[in-house]
């Protein structure tokens, strides 16, 4: 039986004459994934249609609209099986490659601050960091913050309640939707995986960072924190440029010999689950080389997946 995809409506049966709902949309990528649906609701598989309305619909900030999806109007409009396939060409102009959606992974001090910075300046992704994002509750001394500072401290996992919605909101805000996004240090247990998956955010390449765990150490003993830039640097591997920058370097409470200890071991307790979740999208990174290599690896890879992405959308305008 066919189904149609609403924007306020659950998912409903059709009636006997075929319809759609087509939906005032928020962005160039999100015509695209409506285009993507209403293909295959015309081949009769509701699912994706469904799973888009889950994902995207819901919470998308009806901004910008679409000018083809709602032209005269701001409510649903109900199209005819005719009028949707002339949306199509339109639709496929539009269309271009999804934003990439990367999650990278790897051992306390591997490098993920430091290849995301560099992943960033190149692809323009939206970069999402848990550490982050805790340290900035940490340091607005938010109930969240107080609680997160006392797992921080011993090196644990800050519980899911504080972390999942977190990072669920960071993803959805519309920077994110419309440029792609690259999460750091997160999912780093299986139910952070699982919740990301209840929320219909797919990942196109998990990415893990390899570093033997003596160098670890020594990292995270000498690093330092630009206040101003926020870039991240090393006393030996990466030092401050000039001496106004070295004056100004901060010290993360959370990075000691003892507590460094502390965030492996949690480390390890995590991993394999994680990675049994993205076995099939994961790429293993030698971490343990300059860091202009490392990226070189990763740079490598996230291009393929940008040429296939073409090759995705130019076969669609075919
Ligand atoms: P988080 O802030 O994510 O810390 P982490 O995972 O321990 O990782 P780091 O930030 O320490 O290291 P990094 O891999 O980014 O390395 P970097 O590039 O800086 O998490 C902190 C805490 O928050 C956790 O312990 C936990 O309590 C909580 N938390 C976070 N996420 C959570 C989640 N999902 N759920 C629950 N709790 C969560 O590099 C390190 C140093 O090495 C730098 O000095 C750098 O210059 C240098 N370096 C980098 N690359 C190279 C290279 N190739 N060669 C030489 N030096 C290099």
């Amino acid at each position: 039986m066919a189904m149609a995809c609403s924007g306020h409506m659950p998912v409903e049966a059709a009636k006997p004459q075929p319809r759609t709902h087509f939906l005032a949309c928020d962005s160039p990528s999100n015509s695209r994934k409506i285009f993507a649906s209403s293909l295959h609701f015309l081949g009769k598989d509701p699912a994706p249609c469904r799973r888009f309305h889950a994902s995207h619909i819901k919470n998308a900030p009806f901004a910008r609209r679409s000018k083809l999806a709602v032209s005269r109007s701001d409510s649903i409009r109900d199209y005819s099986l005719e009028v949707v396939k002339s949306f199509i060409p339109e639709l496929v102009a539009m269309a271009k490659p999804d934003p990439l959606k990367i999650m990278l992974s790897g051992a306390p001090a591997s490098g993920k601050g430091t290849q995301c910075e560099l992943i960033t300046k190149k692809y323009g992704l939206v970069h999402i960091a848990a550490g982050d994002l805790l340290r900035a509750e940490v340091a607005a001394g938010s109930e969240n913050g107080k609680r997160a500072k006392e797992y921080m401290e011993k090196g644990q996992l800050v519980p899911d309640e504080i972390v999942v919605m977190m990072v669920k909101e960071r993803l959805l805000q519309s920077d994110s939707l419309e440029n792609g996004w690259l999460l750091d240090g997160y999912p780093r247990s299986l139910s952070q995986a699982t919740a990301l998956q209840e929320f219909g955010l797919q990942a196109d390449l998990f990415i893990l960072l390899e570093v033997p765990e003596e160098i670890l150490v020594e990292r995270v003993v000498g690093r330092r924190l630009d206040p101003v830039t926020g870039r991240i640097y090393h006393l030996k591997y990466s030092p401050p440029e000039t001496e106004e920058i070295a004056a100004r370097l901060t010290r993360r409470f959370d990075d000691t010999e003892e507590k460094v200890k502390l965030r492996l071991r949690t480390h390890h307790q995590n991993v394999e689950a994680v990675l049994s979740m993205y076995k099939d999208i994961t790429i293993k990174v030698n971490g343990d080389a300059p860091k202009e290599n490392v990226f070189a690896q990763i740079d490598n890879a996230l291009s393929k997946l940008l040429e296939q992405g073409k090759a995705t959308s130019g076969s669609l305008a075919a």
